[in-house]
Formats: structure tokens, C-alpha cells, sequence
């Protein structure tokens, strides 16, 4: 189901982002733009911004932003396509489908999307409706799990012969060799299929956007030692990248500004059923720098939710580092031995709950208790190793004042001179400051190596310059001379870092084929979500442009000084292009081994230091 392009820009060009956002959102005018209080996360003063000349809104807190469908899409939990259609709508515009073939890669996973689909209801109809299935409503009636909690997250269950599913696949004409890549059924050496998931509650995994990517199945013996079954990696799937439960628990995880993070899959639903809905759960493993930046989208500020038993304190103590470099204020919580959140609210409630939440102890107070209950302090020589492991941690805070509030607590606690604590901080910092910067050289050889791996190239790449990102913002202005001007003199492909080249790009081609350049419209053109974000932090950046500002005579008109400041940009790129040609080239001259190359190469330098001239004197 597609809708052409050209039908979304004229839905999206009938209504002004203001308006619609304004129905939810108390907005009020200040400069150009609009702001209010965030809609997707809890606070005091508002920080959610609305532009009207680019169609685009931005909060400062927690990040969320894009045009009008991606409004619509996360304040009603609604898809594209819904969005689109909601405000056609609205206008009376009628939307005609048509089948433009997608890519061969969307087709791909989109078939895989829907067979698990199918799959997932099949095992929902066997729990809900089917006979076998008593045994596992029973499980769940054990359990206390509601029926209704049940739906909400599609819980199944896996009946017990070996073909069910293949037959039930079969039936609905389902590729059983992409069934069988996606784990859901296997082959035998004779060749015939058979059902991987057997006797097994089974818990359907959703991406952030709600689509099945994956399955767990539970034996429901109590004893079991491997009791879980998860679906292998796919091109859908991939283990470190997902979170369980945060399709569910986004919305409200932005409303409350916080997560609480869970090990299991029934400690979510769990809590979920209590009215706690602001959960993730990290699935048994140990949290990965991935989910941590997936959940950062959504708030910085978590609580750790991990069994009270020894694997438990080691996870717990393992994903600080992690949460923490993130910037998340990471606070942990302790269970009374022996529960584990699911236990624990079945027993005694919500509120209790609640009350573990209040009491969780920011990440350096939980370490402390934890080196006491070691004994480490009693010691003075294990005290001093004590004491260093808790500078490492404040030293994995990126913020210096909060590092100077943190390194006073742990004095205070340890009666310890201050000056000394700073002095031992330093000496971490400088350790890690010099392990980040031999890095990029031990990589930098690597990619030698291994040029044809972008992955690599991905780890070494600079971050966008300053000028860089200037002139992003200006091709993100939505003003056609501009980008005009710019493409005068700067390819796409003259960018250094590929995010700022993919959205150099986009306005390129746009504006090659005369189509629409407003941000809202170029916006929508990218794919990866990193970048979007990326460009919509830009695009409400007031530094860049204030900047300029400055030295122009107030009054000026708006376009004049745009005009002013891109001409300054695109010189300084220019120069700086023509910089690093030279660099190049004075290491080319260095090295080259007869005399007519370098004689070609100082010609060459000569031309270059001609044309650096001119370039300094245009005005
Ligand atoms: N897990 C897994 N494979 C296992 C054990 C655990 O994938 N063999 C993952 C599951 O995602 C599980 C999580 O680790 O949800 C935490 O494990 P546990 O606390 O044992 O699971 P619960 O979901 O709490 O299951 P239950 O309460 O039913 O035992
Ligand atoms: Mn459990």
C-alpha cells in the first residue's frame, strides 16, 4: 500500500504544522517560531519548539521532532500511511492507492513482517480459543495474567505436535523456507518441515514501531533449564538492537520522562498489568550500548530493575558504564532477596513498587553499598582499590560539574580530603583521555586494511565541522537561491562526514528535478532516522545563525543576512577544501621520487595558492 509522493506533499502542504499541533499543545509565539510544553515528555518549562516557515517541530528536551505526520504518527501511536490519511481527511482530500513497486529490499521484509504476523495470531488463537490451549491459559491464570493483558501483548502459545505451525503455514500459502529463516520451522535431513516453537508459551517481539520481528517461547515446566527458545537473527531481527516491551511502553516512558529497566519478559508484562508502563526489559543478556541509544530517544533518565542475586549485581554493576557515558541518570534499585519485579508486584502491589522506585539509589551510592557488603572498606589496602573504582565511574560522566558534585559525596562518605579524590579523577581522565586518542591511529590502520569495509570507515569518520554544519542549516532553509548559490560551488560528494553528505544530497537531488525544498518535504526523504534527527537538531540550532547576526545592523532584512552569511560559509569551506589539498599536497612533494613529479606537483601547489588568493578576495 503506497501512497505517491506527490499526494503526501499536497496533504502535508493543506494544513500548517501550528494548527494542527496547536489542538493538543498550548503553543505561543516567540520570534519566528512556536513553543510550548512537550507533549511526549514531562516538564516545567517548555522546550517544544513549532516552526511555521519549515514545517517542522523540535523539542530541546527529549529530542522527538519532524513534520506533521511524524507528530500525528507518535502523539496518536498511529502509522504513516494512518497519519497521512487522517489529515486527507481533515482537508477532504481523497486518497487513491496505487501499487508502485516497492524495492526489492522492502519487498523482502515486508513479506517476512507479514509472516510472522500471520504467525503470531496463530499462536494468539491457539492460547485464546483452541482446546490444547487450555493447558496454557491455565499457565497464565497461575500466573495472574489477565486475559486482557494477554491481548495487549499478544501472548501465544505453541502447540505440542511437530507440524502444526507447518500445516497452519501451509494453509495460508506462507513461504516455508523463509518460515524456516526466520525461525519458526525447521528441516529435516528427509526434508520435511517441522515446527520449532512446541509446548511453548510464546511472547511475539515487537520493533519500536510495533511490527512482530521476533518470537520467545517459554517451556511452561517450572524446572526447565534452558526454558526459553528465541528466534535466531534475521534481517528483521537483530537480539543487541531490540528492546522487549518499548513499542508498549514509549509513549509513557516519554510522559514520565523515565524507564524502568527489567531482565525478563514476564517482569514487564507484569508490571504493565499493575499500571507500571513505563518498562523495558533487556531480555537476559547483558544491556547493550545499541538499546541504550534506542531508549535514549525517548528520556535519559532510568532506573535498573535487575534480580537481587549475584548475576543480577554484576549486570547491574556492568550496565552503568554504559547508561552513564549515554549522559542517562542512572539510578538502581534492590528487590528483597528472591523476587524479582514480577514476584515482587504480584505480592504486594503498585505502590509498594513504587516505593522501591523512589528509594533506588543514584549509580555511585548502589556501587559504595555494594563494595561495603564486600567488606572492601574495612581493609585499608582493598579501601584504596575501593575508592578507585568509584573515581572510575564518576569519571565515565561526561559532565565536569556534575563530576565535581559526585567526587564531594563520595568525600563526604569516606571522610576524605577532597584534593585528593580530584587528584585521582585527573589521573583516570588522563588515562582514558590518551586511550581515546591513540584510537582513531590504531584504527586508521586498519582501514588501510580493510578499505572495502565501510563498517570500519563508519568508526574513523570525523564529525560534520562547524562550517560543515553551517551550510547544512543554510541548504535546510527552505530558500531556493540559497541552495542555489551553494551548489554553485560545493558538490555534495565535497563533504567529509557522511551524514552531512546524505542530507547535502537530498537537497541536491530535490532541487536538481525542481521539486519542493522546504525542510517538512526534504525531510521525509530520509531514511535513516539517526540523520533526521540529526538535521532537525540543526535546523532549530539558534547559535549558527545569532552568530552572524551580530555584525549586521539590526533591521536588516532576514534574506540579506542569510544571503550574507551563506556567501562567508561557502568561502570558508572553500578555503578550507583548498587547505587540505594543499596539506595533500605538501606530503605528495615530501615523498615524490624524481623531478618532473615534483615538478608537477609544485605546479600545482602554485595554481592552488593562485586560486586561494582569488577565493579570499571574493566578496
Ligand atoms: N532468557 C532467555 N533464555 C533463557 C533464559 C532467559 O532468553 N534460557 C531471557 C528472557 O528474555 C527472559 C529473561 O532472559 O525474559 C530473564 O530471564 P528470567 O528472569 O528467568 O525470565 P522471566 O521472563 O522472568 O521468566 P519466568 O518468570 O517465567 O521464569
Ligand atoms: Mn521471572
Amino acid at each position: 500500500m503506497v501512497i505517491p509522493e506527490r499526494k503526501i506533499e499536497e496533504v502535508r502542504s493543506a494544513v500548517n504544522i501550528v494548527d494542527i499541533i496547536a489542538e493538543t499543545v498550548q503553543l505561543r509565539k516567540r520570534g519566528k517560531n512556536y513553543i510550548g510544553l512537550c507533549p511526549f515528555h514531562q516538564e516545567k518549562t517548555p522546550s517544544f519548539t513549532v516552526s511555521s516557515e519549515k514545517q517542522i517541530y523540535h523539542c530541546f528536551g527529549c529530542h522527538a521532532g519532524g513534520n506533521v505526520f511524524k507528530f500525528l504518527m507518535d502523539y496518536q501511536n498511529v502509522s504513516f500511511v494512518e497519519a497521512v490519511k487522517a489529515i486527507a481527511e481533515r482537508v477532504g482530500i481523497t486518497i487513491e492507492y496505487h501499487e508502485a513497486p516497492p524495492t526489492e529490499e522492502q519487498t523482502e521484509q515486508e513479506i517476512l513482517y507479514d509472516i510472522n504476523t500471520v504467525a503470531a495470531r496463530y499462536f494468539s488463537n491457539n492460547l485464546l480459543q483452541s482446546l490444547p490451549g487450555e493447558i496454557a491459559r491455565s499457565y497464565f491464570e497461575d500466573r495472574k495474567i489477565k486475559v486482557q493483558t494477554q491481548r495487549i501483548f499478544g501472548l501465544g502459545y505453541a502447540l505440542q505436535d511437530w507440524d502444526h505451525t507447518v500445516k497452519f503455514l501451509k494453509e495460508n500459502n506462507i513461504d516455508l523456507e523463509k518460515a524456516k529463516y526466520l525461525g519458526l520451522i525447521d528441516r529435516k535431513d528427509n526434508g520435511d518441515y517441522y515446527d520449532k516453537f512446541r509446548s511453548r508459551i510464546i511472547f511475539p517481539i515487537f520493533s519500536p514501531n510495533g511490527r512482530v520481528i521476533a518470537f520467545g517461547g517459554r517451556i511452561m515446566d517450572k524446572a526447565a533449564v534452558a526454558k526459553y527458545l528465541n528466534s535466531p537473527e534475521s534481517s528483521i531481527y537483530s537480539k543487541r538492537k531490540s528492546l522487549y516491551g518499548l513499542s508498549h511502553s514509549k509513549d509513557e516512558i516519554r510522559r514520565l520522562d523515565k524507564a524502568i529497566l527489567v531482565e525478563g519478559y514476564m517482569d514487564l508484562i507484569s508490571l504493565f498489568q499493575h499500571g507500571i508502563k513505563n518498562v523495558v526489559a533487556s531480555s537476559g543478556t547483558a544491556l547493550t550500548e545499541e538499546q541504550v541509544q534506542m531508549l535514549s530517544r525517548y528520556t535519559k533518565n532510568i532506573v535498573v530493575f535487575y534480580d537481587a542475586d549475584t548475576a543480577g549485581v554484576k549486570a547491574s554493576l556492568r550496565s552503568i558504564e554504559l547508561l552513564v557515558r549515554q549522559d542517562f541518570y542512572v539510578k538502581i534499585a534492590e528487590l528483597p532477596t528472591g523476587e524479582d519485579p514480577d514476584s515482587f508486584v504480584q505480592k504486594y502491589g503498585k505502590d509498594e513498587f513504587d516505593e522501591y522506585i523512589k528509594r533506588a539509589q543514584n549509580f555511585l551510592e548502589y556501587q559504595t553499598a555494594q563494595l561495603e557488603k564486600q567488606g572492601k572498606f574495612e581493609d585499608p589496602a582493598q579501601q584504596t582499590d575501593a575508592i578507585r573504582e568509584l573515581v572510575q565511574s564518576v569519571s565515565f560522566v561526561n559532565d565536569e560539574l556534575k563530576r565535581s558534585i559526585l567526587i564531594k559525596s563520595v568525600a563526604k562518605k569516606f571522610n576524605l580530603r577532597e584534593k585528593l579524590l580530584e587528584s585521582e579523577l585527573e589521573k583516570v581522565l588522563a588515562v582514558s583521555k590518551h586511550r581515546s586518542e591513540l584510537k582513531p591511529a590504531v584504527k586508521e590502520v586498519a582501514i588501510e586494511q580493510e578499505r572495502s569495509l565501510d563498517k570500519i570507515a563508519v568508526v574513523k569518520e570525523k564529525s560534520a565541522s562547524p562550517v560543515e554544519r553551517d551550510l547544512i542549516k543554510l541548504l535546510f532553509e527552505g530558500d531556493k537561491e540559497i541552495v542555489n548559490y551553494i551548489f554553485t560551488y560545493i558538490k555534495p560528494e565535497d563533504f567529509s562526514n557522511s551524514t552531512v553528505r546524505e542530507l547535502a544530497e537530498v537537497v541536491h537531488e530535490a532541487n536538481l528535478h525542481g521539486e519542493n525544498i522546504l525542510p517538512a518535504v526534504l525531510i521525509e526523504k530520509i531514511t535513516d532516522e539517526k540523520v533526521k534527527e540529526y538535521i532537525i537538531n540543526i535546523s532549530f540550532d539558534k547559535y549558527v545563525l545569532s552568530k552572524t547576526w551580530e555584525d549586521v545592523r539590526p533591521g536588516t532584512a532576514e534574506n540579506i543576512i542569510l544571503q550574507k552569511f551563506a556567501r562567508d560559509t561557502v568561502r570558508n569551506f572553500r578555503l578550507n577544501l583548498i587547505e587540505t589539498e594543499l596539506e595533500n599536497l605538501h606530503n605528495q612533494i615530501i615523498s615524490s621520487k624524481t623531478e618532473s613529479e615534483t615538478q608537477e606537483l609544485l605546479e600545482t601547489k602554485q595554481r592552488l595558492i593562485h586560486e586561494r588568493r582569488l577565493v579570499q578576495k571574493e566578496e
